[in-house]
């Protein structure tokens, strides 16, 4: 299946519309199904080194909060990056801005750790490559995000039933716009010269890659 990148129509819609509400809590189950919290907060507990922490596209500020839970000295060093605002009573940094602002690029390149959950399938390879400019400073990276499999269209198309309108249009675009193998990676620019990273997936939807620069 080719990569294809096309709008979400939960990134359209403001953030109280009665669809945004119901696809977020869609959204937080599937979160839970893929295992991807549980997964970002053992790495982050396992891999992080220090310094700050800038989660992308943080959403409704779960991840942050699953990570708080588990991991409280991350509470002062996270800053969570998005285009809507901060989510009621959220207790760390927050920014809302485009990550290609200047407000954006600044606080990635400030962060020693770049966590992302269900993002990066938003953009296009030259973005793709933008962000993997931004990095220079970044030591951990984290992502989960959809794997492009055949596979997942039909598990998201069983799960139909049981889904709002808008997760059902997102969840097949998201999973069209996925990565496979070493996609991401490679269109973030990595350099095995000063990263070494893994990439794996599973059956249920999740593309998990860590990367860690080289010390020396
Ligand atoms: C699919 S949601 C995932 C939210 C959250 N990470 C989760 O797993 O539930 C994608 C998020 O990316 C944000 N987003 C999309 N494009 C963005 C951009 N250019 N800069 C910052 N945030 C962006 C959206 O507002 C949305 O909250």
């Amino acid at each position: 299946m080719k990569r294809r990148v096309k709008p979400e129509i939960l990134d359209s819609l403001p953030p109280g519309h009665p669809d945004a509400v119901a696809s977020r809590a869609d959204l937080r189950r599937l979160n839970w199904l893929m295992g991807n919290h549980r997964w970002l907060v053992r790495e982050l507990a396992g891999r992080h080194r220090g310094g700050r922490v800038v989660e992308l596209g943080a959403g409704g500020g779960e991840l942050g909060r699953a990570v708080f839970a588990k991991i409280p000295s991350l509470q002062a060093k996270w800053t969570g990056l998005d285009l809507v605002a901060a989510p009621p009573d959220w207790p760390a940094k927050w920014m809302q801005a485009n990550l290609f602002s200047s407000g954006g690029t600044a606080a990635v390149a400030a962060a020693s750790s770049v966590v992302a959950n269900l993002f990066l399938h938003h953009f296009e390879e030259p973005e793709l490559s933008k962000l993997g400019a931004l990095l220079s400073g970044a030591r951990l990276l984290l992502f989960c995000e959809p794997a492009r499999r055949v596979l997942h269209q039909w598990q998201g198309r069983l799960l139909g039933p049981m889904l709002n309108r808008v997760t059902r249009h997102d969840l097949h675009v998201s999973v069209s716009a996925g990565f496979l193998r070493e996609e991401l990676p490679a269109a973030l620019g990595l350099s095995p010269r000063d990263w070494h990273w893994q990439v794996h997936t599973g059956f249920r939807g999740s593309l998990r890659m860590f990367a860690e620069r080289k010390e020396g």
